[in-house]
């Protein structure tokens, strides 16, 4: 059966972003009047029962997730929406913020009434000014029609979306950091335990909940919770947005179920419809640049999170990168570790400490100056990042690393043997050696 899809279906028509489009084409709205005809725990049932999995990056079940938030207790209890969407080759997020707006603030309301939450934020990355504009003239007219606010349809539920502007850094997406700066402080992450679902925002239960998880609660509410599930495996439903990105003929957001391979996505006519100039294909990143490399050989894995996981990567984020044979792994790993060099908050020594040693590292191996020691070094430094910071931003900084040794570490041996890249892309300037 072809799949047809229900986030991005009218993200190209005129005005897609309004209430009244909104009204008239998509059903706007009418998931939220029908969730409060219900209980809030038969919500969450429904949410539980679809198997809607987190869009953000870890795939944890968002029915579970909003159960944990305690029901018990006098504190108020928060959704927090992370739309900071910052992991390098992800780009969905902002399409449905900037396209499909409303949908992201129903998804938001029903959140709440399901948890017994009565405010969400919507923390919003840094550099998407334009989006927020849009976003916030769209709560505007979701408040002036009665959507928001007090007594929402007649039905005794009041509620307040907020949204906040981060500072623009990769770290403010991790939940516990973002709660941090939602707070007022620097986006660093808190010690888990308590997770946010216990004592989040204010120390209150706070569920945090990707755009891209929230936009597809309304769709359940409304359709069933089988609906959902069957349109993709099993434990894998409801349909997934895919950011493709790198040597690709046509890059871009592409809505699939997860029964799609990664060998339809990059080959197939409705997505990136092959390799750019007809180069060959070398690796892929499936999940946004943290999660392990996969090859030619595993693109006949379907792109759900428990297969892409079997196959020796995550999901992630779903963003897919994509490289032709020019590429040199050395150089992949040094160019992302320039990233997470950067943008390691400095909390964690490992993270701080490892991500810089690490960047200098592959700096010598790629410039051709590298020892046969260092390409241990680089495996030992890397090693004992993983698992030893307080979020999971050291292993995503690590991976790169590690992945690029375990699948080419031929490469940095020819580095090493040579004195030079073996792989020199014409697209590719000479990286300066940049003091600390
Ligand atoms: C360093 C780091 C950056 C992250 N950035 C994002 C992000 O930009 N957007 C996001 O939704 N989740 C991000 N996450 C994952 C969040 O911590 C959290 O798992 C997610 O927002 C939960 O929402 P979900 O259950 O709907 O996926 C990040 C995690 C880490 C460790």
């Amino acid at each position: 059966m072809a799949f047809e899809p229900v986030l991005t279906n009218h993200v190209r028509e005129p005005n897609s972003f309004t209430l009244d489009f909104y009204l008239r084409n998509a059903r706007g709205y009418e998931g939220l009047r029908k969730a409060l005809t219900l209980k809030p725990g038969d919500i969450i049932d429904q949410v539980k029962a679809s198997g809607l999995r987190g869009r953000g990056g870890a795939g944890f079940p968002t029915g579970l997730k909003w159960q944990f938030v305690l029901k018990d207790t006098p504190k108020p209890k928060y959704i927090a929406c992370n739309a900071d969407e910052s992991e390098p080759g992800t780009f969905k997020d902002h399409v449905l913020m900037e396209r499909n707006p409303h949908l992201l603030i129903e998804g938001c309301a029903i959140g709440c009434y399901a948890i017994g939450a009565k405010i969400a934020y919507i923390y919003i990355r840094g550099e998407f000014y334009h989006v927020q504009e849009t976003l916030e003239r769209a709560i505007e007219e979701a408040y002036r029609a009665g959507f928001l606010g007090k007594n929402i349809l007649g039905s005794g539920f009041d509620c307040d979306v907020y949204v906040h502007r981060g500072a623009g850094a990769y770290e403010a997406g991790e939940e516990t950091a973002l709660i941090e700066s939602l707070e007022g402080k620097r986006a660093q992450p808190r010690i888990k335990p308590p997770f946010p679902a216990v004592a989040g925002l204010y120390q209150c239960p706070t569920a945090v909940n990707n755009v891209e998880t929230l936009c597809n609660v309304p769709l359940i509410v409304l359709n069933g919770p089988e609906w959902f599930a069957g349109l993709g495996p099993e434990k894998n439903g409801g349909p997934k947005l895919y950011c493709i990105s790198g040597h690709v003929k046509r890059p871009g957001v592409y809505e699939a179920s997860m029964h799609t391979t990664l060998r339809e996505l990059i080959y197939g006519d409705q997505y990136a419809q092959g390799m750019l100039d007809g180069k060959k294909f070398k690796a892929i990143i499936p999940g946004g640049s943290s999660v392990p490399i996969l090859l030619d050989k595993d693109l006949d894995t379907p792109a759900s999170f428990d297969h892409i996981q079997k196959a020796g990567s995550l999901l992630g984020s779903a963003g897919l990168i994509v490289m032709d044979d020019s590429v040199c792994m050395v150089w992949l790993a040094m160019n992302l570790l320039h990233f997470y060099r950067h943008e390691s908050c400095g909390k964690c020594t490992p993270c701080r400490e490892g991500g810089d040693w690490l960047y200098k590292l592959l700096q010598r191996v790629e410039n051709g100056e590298g020892r046969a020691k260092d390409i241990d070094l680089l495996f030992g430094v890397a090693s004992n990042i993983v698992g030893k910071t307080l979020c999971a931003f050291g292993d995503a900084a690590a991976t790169p690393v590690l992945t690029t040794l375990n699948l080419f570490r031929h490469e940095f041996e020819a580095h090493v043997k040579e004195g030079r890249c073996t792989l020199p892309a014409p697209w590719r300037a000479k990286q300066p050696v940049m003091a600390h």
